[in-house]
């Protein structure tokens, strides 16, 4: 059977507001034409992020009910540190009330001014956090990874020439570890292979660094694995997780996304001195060892859902789900990165719209005529997000994408083939899309607030005659 039915029955609903296009032109141009403005009610599709958006199951709801709120030695937390060793088996779990307090906890003891930090290819939180402390974050993806139309199947992988190299040209003493980002979150959401984990891992015991997996989506990289990876294929999803962290010696972890959960994270080590020092700087930052930024009930929440994302069923209609949608689109002619991604299905918008320039933002140009012609809210991720100098100058990104990140368990195909059909519609007319110009923009991180025009577009006039009539 062709139909991939949603392995869950519904409960509990959230109604979502329909609008029509003329309420929601007056909303975006309300937001200035920036769509982390706009109000979620607003939206009738939220593909903003697959981060703290997922839906709870029964289980995990009534798991919250029997969360034990104590300062300390909580009952939740000894059920969380259970699940995630279960998993991960590695010694010391230190929770963290989202993915990049991890990040910021270990880098500050780890980073500084001098240090290298090498990835697949680093978050942007974590080449923040690596930053901050004065230390540089470096991308070792495989080539493959930056021609969308690629069809390798680990386009997540490292390049293992270009590890050894880094090594040799920086010195081992500068480089206190070695990442690796499962699935490459920045690179379309590809997966990492178990091989290339192992080759990642001979690396480092010939130098003697540690391997840290930024784990974020492990449960979607394991189901890759067990799909693509012709030793793993009669192998349980639970068994590649267990192998996949059984190379590494900690991770950080952003429980926002396979765990489940609408909010938390961890770190977790196996080197005791380093696990001390992190837990003095939880103290100070997040909170005492056992909750950790988190309530009791989290921590349960969070306990239920690493049972639940392991789920073949799950993990099943998961993939499968996403690569719909974004086979879909490729077949109606859009142009996305292939293959298509775990969490999400990102569409190249500078190949989609060649009439408008890099610095005109295509990416942009195509997230807010979705908004406006069915409601869809996605990310730009290009040269809104990247380009942006530190000196005030700006250059075209390397790609100009639009981000669909699908949240888990919200929405059921129906939602998916509106979306195919809406993308199909502004597809046949995208010689209407506008080019877009920004009229303001902060310092830093300017695709959070910056303002935008519509260039050639009366929809700015109508803004011109509010702001007169205000
Ligand atoms: N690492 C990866 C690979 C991520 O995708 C994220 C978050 C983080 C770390 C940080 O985790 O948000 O819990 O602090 N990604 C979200 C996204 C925000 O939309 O892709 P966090």
């Amino acid at each position: 059977m062709k139909t991939i039915i949603e392995p869950f029955k519904i409960k509990s609903v959230e109604p979502i507001k329909m609008t029509t296009r003329a309420e929601r032109e007056q909303y975006l141009q309300a937001a200035h034409f920036n769509l982390f403005g706009l109000k979620s009610e607003d939206v009738i599709i939220d593909f903003l992020t697959d981060s703290g958006t997922s839906s709870m199951s029964a289980k995990q709801w009534a798991s919250v009910m029997t969360g034990d709120e104590s300062y300390a030695g909580s009952p939740s937390f000894f059920k969380f540190e259970k699940a995630v060793k279960n998993l991960t088996n590695f010694q010391y779990i230190i929770p963290t009330h989202q993915g990049r307090a991890a990040e910021k906890i270990l880098f500050s003891i780890i980073g500084g001014k001098g240090k290298l930090i090498p990835n697949n290819r680093h978050f942007d939180t974590t080449r923040a956090n690596i930053e901050y402390t004065g230390a540089k974050a470096v991308d070792l993806v495989i080539d493959e990874a930056n021609d969308p139309q690629n069809l390798h199947p680990f386009k997540g992988n490292m390049d293992i020439n270009k590890l050894e190299q880094f090594i040799n040209m920086h010195g081992v003493e500068n480089i206190p570890l070695v990442m690796v980002t499962v699935t490459n979150n920045s690179g379309g959401g590809q997966p990492v292979s178990i091989q290339n984990i192992r080759e990642i891992k001979q690396v480092c015991l010939k130098y003697g660094l540690p391997l840290f997996i930024d784990a974020c989506r492990f449960a979607e990289n394991a189901y890759f694995i067990k799909m693509r990876e012709e030793e793993f294929k009669h192998t349980s999803v639970e068994d590649i997780v267990k192998e996949l962290f059984s190379y590494a010696d900690g991770c950080t972890m952003s429980a926002k996304k396979d765990a489940l959960v609408n909010i938390g994270g961890w770190l977790a080590l196996n080197d005791t001195k380093l696990a001390e020092q992190a837990r003095n700087l939880l103290i100070l930052t997040e909170g005492f060892p056992t909750y950790g930024g988190l309530a009791g009930r989290d921590l349960e929440a969070i306990a239920t859902g690493l049972e639940e994302v392991i789920d073949e069923d799950y993990l099943h209609y998961r993939i499968v789900s996403t690569t719909y949608l974004g086979e879909h689109l490729h077949k109606a002619g859009i142009p996305v990165v292939r293959p298509i991604g775990g969490h999400a299905v990102y569409i190249d918008a500078r190949a989609m719209l060649p009439h408008i320039a890099p610095l005109q933002y295509p990416g942009q140009s195509l997230a807010v005529e979705m908004y406006l012609h069915a409601g869809i809210r996605a990310c730009e991720i290009g040269t809104v997000m990247f380009g942006l100098q530190p000196d005030g100058t700006e250059i075209a990104a390397d790609m100009d994408l639009v981000r669909l990140a699908i949240p888990r368990r919200v929405y059921t195909q129906s939602h998916i083939d509106y979306v195919i059909e809406a993308l199909t519609e502004i597809n046949e007319n995208k010689q209407q899309l506008k080019p877009m110009k920004i009229t303001w923009q902060p310092s830093q991180l300017r695709h959070f607030t910056a303002r935008f025009s519509m260039v050639n577009s009366n929809l700015n006039n109508q803004l011109l005659q509010q702001a007169f009539v205000k």
